[in-house]
């Protein structure tokens, strides 16, 4: 009790937190599966109690599990926002609970100064990277894109249609035609790109898909081929997180391109709320994780063989 007393008297910080409470959206993709069991890998391989809440997409229920995280008096709380907006409060509730806040995967519109850092990748960035890939692959022919949307209102929705946006302007042989949400989940993917199909001539009068993440890729790839066309060929198909089953789709012709996410956002987290609770060491506001485009060319057999045990 002395030591402990001297050592608080001088000042030094508090141990690495042992109780961890993670507020997750739900299981809306493969990619969101992956980075729920990498999470809690993580956090046992460090030895860290992990509460885990399961928001099941509704903000209302990860509002609630932070304030009960709080309440319970854990260490430290990883969010993963299911929208940008609207988290004001609960986060200034945990700032003055003095309980660090690290964000994982996506953003939010709150002020920085209530969450210590945000894991991610440049969202904005990922959606520039597969319509680059667009601008590319067409070389000036005239393309028709029809794009699935992730969750209306949550930050990869927001960044990675501007991103491709931003890539495609200027280029007038390509334009989007129909652009609606397929909320990140195979089931709306399938569902809204059936609708896209049947309002564009059965298909004919498209030629290529964007899709936000791949599991709505995926979706859409069997829509179209339940049209009776050839996804990869008739309508080339581009997403985002890199998942093993996307991989697969590409080995058969039937996907294009993917620009990976790691689901392993946990890691660096736990990386920073170490360094900040053992050394007071401020980590920077944004942890940024790689993007890299992958394409038919680069092994999709291989990369599907290295990824479907690492928690997908
Ligand atoms: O926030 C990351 C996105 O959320 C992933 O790209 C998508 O699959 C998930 O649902």
């Amino acid at each position: 009790l002395m030591m402990t007393v001297a050592v608080l008297a001088l000042g030094a910080t508090a141990s690495m937190a042992q109780t961890v409470g993670f507020s997750q959206i739900g299981s809306e993709s493969g990619w969101r599966a992956a980075e729920t069991t990498l999470t809690k890998q993580q956090a046992e391989e460090r030895g860290i109690d992990l509460k885990f809440s399961d928001a099941q997409q509704k903000q209302e229920n990860q509002i609630a599990a932070i304030r009960s995280f709080i309440a319970q008096g854990v260490d430290a709380i990883l969010l993963a926002p299911v929208v940008a907006t609207g988290w004001d409060s609960v986060l200034q509730e945990a700032h003055e609970a003095e309980i660090p806040v690290v964000l994982l995967d996506r953003s939010v519109d709150s002020d920085k100064a209530l969450y210590l850092t945000a894991v991610g990748s440049d969202l904005v960035h990922e959606g520039a990277v597969a319509g680059q890939w667009l601008v590319d692959t067409v070389a000036g022919n005239d393309c028709r894109v029809v794009e699935l949307q992730g969750t209306t209102g949550s930050s990869p929705a927001i960044d990675r249609k501007a991103g491709f946006e931003s890539a495609i302007e200027g280029h007038d042989n390509i334009e989007i035609v129909r652009s609606q949400t397929g909320d990140f989940t195979r089931a709306q993917g399938k569902e809204v790109m059936e609708s896209f199909l049947q309002a564009e001539n059965g298909g004919k009068d498209i030629c290529a898909l964007y899709a936000h993440n791949d599991d709505m890729a995926v979706g859409a790839i069997q829509a179209i081929k339940e049209a009776g066309l050839k996804p990869g060929e008739d309508i080339l198909v581009v997403s985002i997180d890199a998942v093993p089953d996307i991989f697969q789709a590409m080995a058969a012709g039937e996907a294009n391109a993917t620009v990976e996410l790691t689901p392993n956002m946990a890691g660096p987290a736990f990386d920073a709320l170490k360094a900040y609770m053992e050394d007071g060491a401020e980590p920077a506001k944004f942890i940024q994780t790689e993007s890299k485009l992958y394409t038919q060319a680069d092994d999709p057999a291989g990369e599907y063989e290295r990824r479907k045990d690492l928690g997908y």
